[in-house]
């Protein structure tokens, strides 16, 4: 069975950043509504929203002040309902950030847990007199944490943090804080968002002699929350943030009774890797190191996101060799990542950016786009921490990019500027009239892939018979069999094609077919088996 997220577009969108419609330099719910027409024009068919609570903002609105509400910044909650209305009336989805792992420390409930060790709060998250508990447990926020307990001042003792220290983590060891997020589910579930992208779901308990990651405890607590909204919401998509090797992520699947998609982390930087090698092998390891995943379940694939492309799950010789070739100025990097964009880390070339979209879009699994990366948005390493890739999406080349009317110094972020990246050389209009664009190619590819069945979870055959500087396979399912080609290198590769066949090029239908196919620097081909 085939359901929506399995084969949907996910288009992952920073709501402050995309498009301002009250002109006072945030991006609201207005400017979304407005810009829906471009995003059902792509071909997008699920909207992932990044979070939009209440929040003092430290950690972009990972930090929760509020669970039930909008920060005003975005409108009203009405706004949102409208909002979401909106999105379904032209067929499109939309999911939200769900923040299970910890609170900000301005959440009311953090701060009479500070106050009073007598409260019912004070057990709503996690505290000690030994920071040496738990020692075991990594340090994500490298650059900014030296240990993931802070000294609250007020009550004396020490609280559990896996990210910033502003953030602490909720006690999922009491029962309060499990019945406390079945409520935030059904809250937001009422307004009929279609699911949520559940943030850092690894790290919700705690155990000594562990490193505190992917506990049975926290599956018990996840299926827990499938089960409500298998029961209550049906058709509920829950999509796990998840940063694990493939063998740590398969148990988040369950039987099908925990996530139904999972983000594929270890992929994401071995495709990379691939390009920058030359080099198809470390892609082909990966995914032969992937197990089957159960049915109806799905990968979520991704290039880029709203994060640092983070080099959690390769070696340390991998991470050394991805700092020096996409990362040579240290300030590109951060944690354990690189803190740029798609087109820049492509060198703003149009062959790479399109190849590595046509990887995404064909290999397994459901591709979440990045905002602006359709268009080879770039990136501001002036800006702190992940901020130099949420700068606001470019709309035109008039003021602010048309992303908001208000003055420069009101925007929360300026826009990118400079000859290559700058919203007068990069942005959706000009791409949009003119029709060899990048934004067009990407749209090209996402629609076609809409009709390619075999796509989404068809099985994986590669040609190994080729050289590794070709990343050639074979994908099929009781829809049809389909065959794509990619040039990892500059270097022009002539290919014979399987023969038996009839082939249709997908991209390019008025364009026959022969016995062999030549790859130009970087190309790839989308064939059909007819
Ligand atoms: C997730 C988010 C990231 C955030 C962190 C802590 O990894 O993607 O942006 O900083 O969780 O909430």
């Amino acid at each position: 069975m085939t359901n929506w997220y399995t084969k949907a577009i996910f288009y992952e969108l920073y709501p402050r950043a995309f498009a301002d419609g009250n002109g006072d330099g945030w991006g609201d719910f207005i400017g979304l509504r407005q810009r829906l027409d471009y995003l059902e024009w792509l071909g997008v068919d699920c909207i992932w929203m990044t979070p939009v609570y209440p929040s003092p903002l430290r950690d972009d609105g990972y930090d929760v002040s509020s669970y039930y509400g909008i920060d005003p910044k975005y409108g009203l909650m009405e706004d949102f309902k409208l909002t979401v209305d909106e999105i379904h009336r032209r067929g499109m989805k939309i999911i939200m950030d769900l923040v299970v792992n910890h609170t900000s420390d301005l959440h009311p409930w953090f701060v009479e847990a500070r106050r009073s060790k007598d409260s019912p709060l004070r057990d709503y998250y996690v505290w000690t007199h030994d920071p040496e508990k738990y020692k075991e447990t990594r340090i994500i926020f490298l650059d900014t944490e030296e240990s993931n307990w802070a000294y609250d001042e007020l009550s004396g003792e020490y609280y559990w943090h896996r990210f910033y220290s502003s953030q602490p983590d909720l006690n999922y060891d009491n029962p309060k804080v499990h019945e406390e997020m079945l409520n935030i589910l059904d809250f937001w579930l009422k307004f009929g968002i279609d699911g949520f992208r559940v943030d850092a779901v690894p790290y919700l308990y705690e155990r000594e002699g562990t490193n505190c990651e992917n506990l049975p405890e926290t599956h018990d607590f996840i299926r827990k929350m499938r089960q409500f909204v298998d029961e209550n919401y049906p058709g509920t998509l829950l999509l796990a943030e998840a940063n694990q090797w493939p063998q740590d992520l398969l148990p988040y699947f369950g039987n099908n009774d925990e996530f139904h998609v999972a983000f594929h982390f270890p992929l994401m930087p071995r495709l990379y890797m691939a390009l920058a090698k030359g080099d198809r092998t470390d892609v082909v390891n990966i995914l032969a190191d992937t197990p089957p995943i159960p049915d109806g379940c799905q990968w979520a694939t991704f290039l880029r996101n709203h994060d640092e492309l983070t080099l959690e799950m390769v070696t340390e010789e991998e991470r050394q060799f991805m700092w020096d070739y996409y990362a040579p100025d240290m300030r590109q990097r951060l944690n354990l990542g690189i803190r740029r964009r798609l087109a820049p880390l492509m060198d703003n070339d149009r062959r790479k950016i399109e190849l590595m979209h046509s990887l995404l879009l064909t290999l397994p699994g459901a591709p979440v786009l990045y905002y602006g990366d359709e268009i080879g948005m770039g990136d501001n390493i002036a800006l702190e921490d992940r901020n130099g890739v949420r700068t606001p999406m470019q709309w035109n080349d008039s003021i602010n990019g048309g992303f908001s009317v208000a003055p420069l110094e009101n925007l929360y972020a300026p826009p990118v500027s400079g000859p290559d990246y700058g919203y007068g050389t990069v942005n959706v209009l000009v791409q949009e009239i003119t029709p060899n664009s990048l934004l067009h190619r990407v749209r090209q590819m996402i629609h076609a892939r809409k009709e390619l069945d075999m796509l989404p979870r068809g099985a994986l055959q590669w040609l190994d018979h080729l050289p590794n500087t070709l990343l050639c396979f074979w994908r099929e399912d009781e829809n049809g069999k389909f065959l794509a080609l990619h040039n990892l290198v500059e270097t022009e590769q002539t290919i014979e094609l399987p023969t038996g066949y009839h082939f249709i090029n997908v991209l390019d239908e008025d364009s026959a077919v022969g016995e062999s196919i030549t790859l130009g620097a970087y190309g790839f081909y989308w064939l059909l088996v007819s």
